[in-house]
């Protein structure tokens, strides 16, 4: 417990559902505080309560419009550091940019690494996010960074909603497999992989499934859903080699562009995604696209930082 009375949660405008969400699950307040633009898109922040001394947790997933969102994480916090919070906690449920965490090619940035230094240099004292793209990016903070799992949450939604000894946890790509293999562990459940190989440069993408889907009802499992791509692909190769039916279980629904209506329209069951970006109007409409609350998830980790309890075994 801080000095300054009960933790203090400062929310910007990324999700603001989520934000009164978990303030709810800690039976506690938003901070009043004012986040705002100037006319020329300038944005002002004002902390409306006594934050000296507190220990204070930034609500704000850096989603779409990325730029913006993480310009206000960045004013919020110094406004925090400026008015003598004892300890500042960036909770970024979803950390954009994550998927720039290497140079590409030459010339390149690691824009990743630019975000972390700016939260960190904003006076930021920890950082807590859910499933990070890659796990490497917490190496990019040199302040404690806390990566929760949207996981638990998943698996008890699964174990309701489907026999498990008929699923098979499916990556829909090699860099997802680490991920996808902790799913599978947690419901008792094969795997299988897709590896997606351009064969030669300009001929079309060619999907291997690795493992033996045949009649098995398949779960796709990945950090993000962006396009839609990735997973109306996947779901067409599982099915080609004669699974079932095809769900999928993403951690961020970041779904821009025309991804909701390229969903609608695929052969994909059901996708399950968490509230971690708050969910458009489209989004709630969708007949396939089903989105689970991840706020007590998220609330318990701050209850237990402030604590200074174990936040790992959250996930045992
Ligand atoms: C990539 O490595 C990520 O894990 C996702 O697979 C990717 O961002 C999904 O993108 P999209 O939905 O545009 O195919």
């Amino acid at each position: 417990m801080s000095k300054n009375g009960a933790i203090k949660l400062v929310a910007g405008n990324s999700n603001p559902a989520l934000a009164q969400q978990i303030a709810d699950y800690l039976k506690t307040g938003l901070t009043k505080a004012v986040v705002k633009r100037f006319a020329d898109l300038e944005i002002f922040v004002e902390i409306q309560e006594n934050v000296r001394g507190s220990d204070v947790f930034v609500l704000q997933s850096t989603s779409f419009p990325a730029n913006d969102h993480l310009m206000e994480l960045l004013i919020i916090i110094d406004a925090l550091r400026r008015s003598s919070a004892r300890r500042i906690t960036a909770v970024v449920p979803y950390f954009g940019y994550a998927r720039q965490d290497r140079k590409p090619g030459p010339r390149t940035p690691i824009s990743a690494k630019l975000v972390a230094n700016l939260i960190t240099r904003a006076g930021a004292d920890r950082v807590m996010t859910l499933d990070l793209h890659a796990g490497q990016i917490q190496g990019f903070f040199d302040i404690p960074t806390d990566n929760l799992y949207a996981s638990p949450v998943m698996v008890r939604d699964i174990k309701e909603k489907f026999k498990v000894d008929s699923v098979m946890v499916v990556s829909p790509d090699v860099g997802g497999v680490v991920r996808a293999r902790g799913l599978a562990k947690r419901i008792n459940a094969p795997l299988a992989i897709i590896d997606k190989r351009r064969e030669r440069a300009g001929e079309s993408e060619v999907m291997n499934v690795i493992g033996e889907v045949a009649g098995h009802t398949c779960i796709l499992v990945d950090d993000i859903v962006d396009s839609g791509g990735t997973l109306v692909n996947a779901a067409d190769a599982l099915l080609a080699q004669g699974a079932k039916a095809v769900y999928a279980y993403i951690s961020h629904g970041v779904l821009s562009g025309g991804a909701v209506a390229r969903v609608a329209k695929s052969r994909l069951k059901e996708l399950v995604i968490t509230d971690s970006i708050e969910p458009t109007k489209e989004v709630r409409a969708a007949g396939n696209i089903r989105v689970l609350p991840i706020a007590s998830l998220i609330g318990e980790a701050i209850g237990r930082t402030a604590h200074e309890e174990s936040v790992s075994s959250l996930f045992d």
